[in-house]
């Protein structure tokens, strides 16, 4: 059985400051409370430490938003895995289409990310998505196809367990917009075909499909309920603890 993961992605907001004052609010909504899936965390670098601080005592987990492939050395501006460990981090997020787009990340350089997390046991939730016109062309499962291909190539699949992939149409994400239940139930089974075709259907049974692009409290028992969904990344709700929390509680209840 696969464990829901309900990860919130704070991308380049939550400082220090706010960031502990948010996980801290997250922690105490949850304290003594039971969570039978998984809940994450992923604020900037220079948050982490508070955040990880912050749920020492509970049953969240944290993760980075970018890593790069090197260990150390002289890249300037970059963190590594081992320092990601060294934080106790569970998870990375790689690949997301504003790395991809504002960053000119490639399918090939996201996929050297991916093998240099997993084999430094570091979680790595895959984004991938198609834009809005590759949709309007139907292009969705060409654009998706590629995009982890690439990756699960470069990838041994006794990582099924550790592997996770975020399905994130772009023209969903931050903009209210979101795909419908069955847009993205038709998706995920596509992905999970995908893993069955280049690993094995046992393996494509244990990877984990999120669905990430405007998930909020109103959608998100619709969207976790679907067969292959399990799970969300969610950027705007999970910036106040009420709406994650809410995000938790209906996937508590939906159970799996
Ligand atoms: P959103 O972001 O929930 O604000 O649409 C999701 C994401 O980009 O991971």
């Amino acid at each position: 059985m696969r464990k829901l993961l309900v990860a919130g992605n704070w991308k380049m907001n939550a400082g220090p400051t706010e960031a502990k004052v948010l996980a801290d609010e997250m922690a105490e909504i949850w304290k003594g409370k039971q969570f039978s899936h998984e809940a994450l965390i992923c604020p900037p670098y220079v948050s982490l430490p508070f955040v990880v601080k912050s749920f020492r005592d509970s049953f969240f987990k944290t993760g980075a938003q970018n890593v790069y492939t090197e260990d150390n050395g002289a890249y300037t501006g970059e963190i590594s895995t081992s320092m990601l460990k060294e934080l106790t981090c569970d998870y990375v997020i790689l690949g997301h289409s504003e790395r991809r787009e504002y960053f000119q990340e490639t399918d090939e350089f996201i996929a050297q990310k991916v093998s240099k997390s997993l084999s430094d046991s570091i979680r790595p939730i895959l984004c991938v998505g198609e834009k809005l016109d590759e949709r309007k062309a139907d292009k969705q499962k060409e654009v998706v196809e590629k995009q982890l291909n690439t990756v699960l190539n470069q990838v041994d699949e006794k990582h099924a367990d550790d592997f996770v992939v975020a399905y994130e149409p772009v023209w969903a994400i931050g903009t209210g917009e979101t795909a419908s239940p069955e847009q993205a139930q038709e998706m995920h089974a596509f992905i999970r075909s995908l893993i069955a075709d280049s690993w094995s259907s046992d393996a494509a049974e244990k990877v984990r499909i999120l669905y990430g692009g405007s998930m909020k409290p109103a959608n998100a028992e619709e969207l976790l309920s679907q067969k292959d969904v399990d799970g969300g990344l969610i950027g705007g709700a999970s910036l106040k603890a009420d709406s994650f929390s809410e995000i938790m509680s209906i996937a508590e209840q939906i159970g799996k």
